[in-house]
């Protein structure tokens, strides 16, 4: 017998009042498994079908499965899926509260139902907020004739109506407002994510009905509930970007049908999210010639897009208390290296300074190759000189103050030949191929 805290999914083997590990009263619930015996006792009496997996291949029913891709009519949402939907596949989608989970799943049904009856559950929000969004989103009448709207939480009743009718897509918005009756606890606990959860996937796969499933994240950036579900859902999606800039990015956590590599950017409007097909130049400034700022570059998946990276340095003059080092945009840790290479290798010493670098666009880089572009933003900014906006930086710096070449270099420059860059500073490796771009190899920190 086991307890399980309907707030934070600890186990317990005793119950008790309070979760000793959340705090919170009244939510340790009995957690009814069934336990089958290892003994010699005959529990159920009958036996797993099973057949070759050639003659499986070669029946019908595997035809229908993997290949066809049914597309969401946002060329952006299905590269990050590999390519589409596919028919049974369950998609979670999480970010934080109103970064557009709701406006881009309804954009998606209204695209879906040209052709296809669509499902949307919506546990959140009244249909008639459903329909105000719907009234910024859709101008012409008649859009949305296929979408239909429920607005039951049970989600026992919502696999009796997919088992039923066909629907071409199931849209649930979002877990944390269905329940199941399989479980106790409220809408939202653990236990009715995880049930309610289990009876989606089972709906999508007896049905062959793709599922998108929204999870809704605290502000700290935990999936609370929904954590569980990573593990049986086919594919994780993540909506990132600010309250404050208009670009929402699209990646996958998990995919079990693509690669977890690729991006999708979308740009928030007032009539809904546009796509923006060729995102390789929106996250740059203007061209102005001040010091202090470079332009990088990050490679993600089959897209490379360019970074500006801004940097301040302060003299302290006769300040106390610690250093500051602040990071927007790209790891903590990596700037305080950076600073640290820069200061004993890179012949720019920072220890009397405060460091301050930025990433223009709310992105968040975590490819080390943006590393030349901190450190030539940084070096620019101590030492007062404009960089050449028409040259990107490209490389990892290591400890010893070298510069390496690295993954994806070769795609970077065809991109940056492509928008009309004029030269590339790299790290120390070999191009291959005759490129237009003028290119210079930097080996160490001190010859930015
Ligand atoms: P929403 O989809 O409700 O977010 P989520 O479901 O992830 O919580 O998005 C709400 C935000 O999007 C809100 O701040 C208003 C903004 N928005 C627009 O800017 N343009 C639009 O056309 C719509 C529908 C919403
Ligand atoms: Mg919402």
């Amino acid at each position: 017998m086991k307890y399980v805290c309907n707030s934070c999914g600890s186990e317990f083997l005793k119950w008790s009042g309070k979760c000793n590990s959340c705090g919170e009263w009244g939510t340790l619930e009995e957690l009814s498994e069934n336990v089958v015996s290892t003994g010699n006792t005959k529990v159920s009496n009958e036996k797993s079908p099973y057949r070759s997996i050639t003659e499986y291949r070669e029946s019908s029913d595997s035809k229908k499965g993997s290949k066809n891709r049914i597309s969401s009519g946002f060329e952006e949402f299905d590269r990050v899926l590999g390519g589409g939907l596919i028919e049974g596949e369950i998609v979670l989608m999480s970010g934080e509260p109103g970064v557009g989970k709701s406006t881009l799943l309804l954009q998606i049904a209204l695209k879906l139902a040209q052709k296809e009856r669509i499902l949307y559950v919506c546990g959140e929000e009244s249909p008639s907020q459903l329909l105000s969004r719907l009234d910024r989103l859709s101008s012409k009448k008649g859009e949305s004739k296929n979408v239909f709207v429920t607005n039951d939480i049970l989600v026992e009743n919502i696999f009796n109506l997919v088992s039923e009718e066909k629907f071409g897509l199931v849209i649930v918005d979002s877990i944390q407002s269905v329940s199941s009756l399989t479980s106790k606890g409220y809408p939202g606990s653990i236990s009715q994510v995880r049930a309610s959860g289990a009876v989606l996937t089972r709906l999508s796969k007896l049905t062959g009905t793709p599922c998108i499933l929204v999870g809704q994240m605290n502000k700290v950036g935990d999936i609370a509930g929904p954590k569980i579900l990573e593990h049986i859902v086919d594919c994780v999606l993540y909506i990132e970007g600010g309250e404050f800039n208009q670009y929402r990015v699209i990646r996958s956590m998990k995919n079990r049908f693509g690669s977890t590599n690729e991006i999708g950017v979308f740009e928030m409007t007032s009539v809904g999210l546009n796509e923006v097909g060729n995102p390789s130049l929106v996250f740059l400034d203007s061209k102005s010639a001040v010091s202090g700022s470079a332009i990088g570059a990050i490679v993600q998946g089959s897209r490379v897009v360019f970074v500006e990276v801004q940097a301040l340095v302060v003299e302290r003059g006769a300040e106390v208390g610690p250093l500051r080092r602040v990071a927007n945009g790209i790891k903590k840790p990596r700037l305080d290296m950076l600073c640290a290479v820069l200061s004993r290798r890179g012949g720019v010493y920072l220890g009397d300074k405060d460091v301050f670098v930025n990433v223009v666009g709310g992105v968040t880089v975590t490819d080390p190759a943006v590393d030349l572009a901190v450190c030539s933003a940084i070096k620019s900014a101590v030492k007062d000189e404009v960089l050449d906006k028409e040259y990107i930086y490209f490389g990892e710096v290591g400890l010893t103050g070298e510069i390496r070449g690295t993954w994806g270099l070769d795609s970077v420059l065809s991109e940056a030949q492509r928008v009309g860059y004029k030269g590339a500073y790299i790290g120390n490796t070999s191009v291959r191929g005759k490129k237009e771009l003028k290119i210079s190899v930097v080996k160490n920190i001190k010859d930015i």
